[in-house]
């Protein structure tokens, strides 16, 4: 789960799919920039997600790197920079197939962008955490079908 600071939107991610998954599904998140790297989650995104049940509160931020192609199966981006800027750092046609934009797995979504929350307020976070949360619930049960025979 990829965003551009991994302190707002990719963590929801991070913790909203790994509840809807067994634990042998390693769900990770990173972003694109450097700026928050090793702070924890944005305090109105661990609170939006403490409020359905969900602890982020442990996560550090991290910069996605070439080497997370080799150990992912699926990198999706929270929007159309950000997966711009993954794609940026391929170095095979077998990683840039793995990227896609996390909002292709909701049909029922017509902008394939999640919203950057950050300088928005509790009602963006509220927005970003429905957007991400249905997308989860349709991606988990994808992942489940595919994977566990
Ligand atoms: P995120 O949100 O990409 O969802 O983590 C942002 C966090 C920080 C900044 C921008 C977006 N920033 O400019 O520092």
């Amino acid at each position: 789960m990829v965003c551009l600071g991994n302190i707002c939107r990719s963590p929801l991610a991070h913790g909203i799919l790994q509840s809807k998954l067994p634990e042998n599904f390693k769900v990770d998140s990173a972003g694109t920039a450097a700026y928050h790297i090793g702070n924890n989650p944005d305090y109105r995104s661990i609170e939006v997600a403490k409020s359905n049940g969900i602890d982020i509160s442990m996560q550090k931020a991290r910069q996605f790197a070439a080497a997370d192609f080799k150990l992912f199966d699926y990198i999706y981006a929270m929007d159309e920079s950000n997966y711009r800027n993954i794609v940026a750092l391929a170095e095979t046609s077998d990683d840039i197939a793995k990227v896609k934009l996390f909002l292709e797995e909701n049909p029922m979504v017509k902008n394939k962008n999640v919203p950057d929350p950050y300088y928005g307020d509790v009602k963006d976070f509220t927005t970003v955490f429905d957007l991400i949360d249905s997308t989860a619930s349709i991606l988990s049960k994808k992942l489940i079908r595919t994977h566990e025979k």
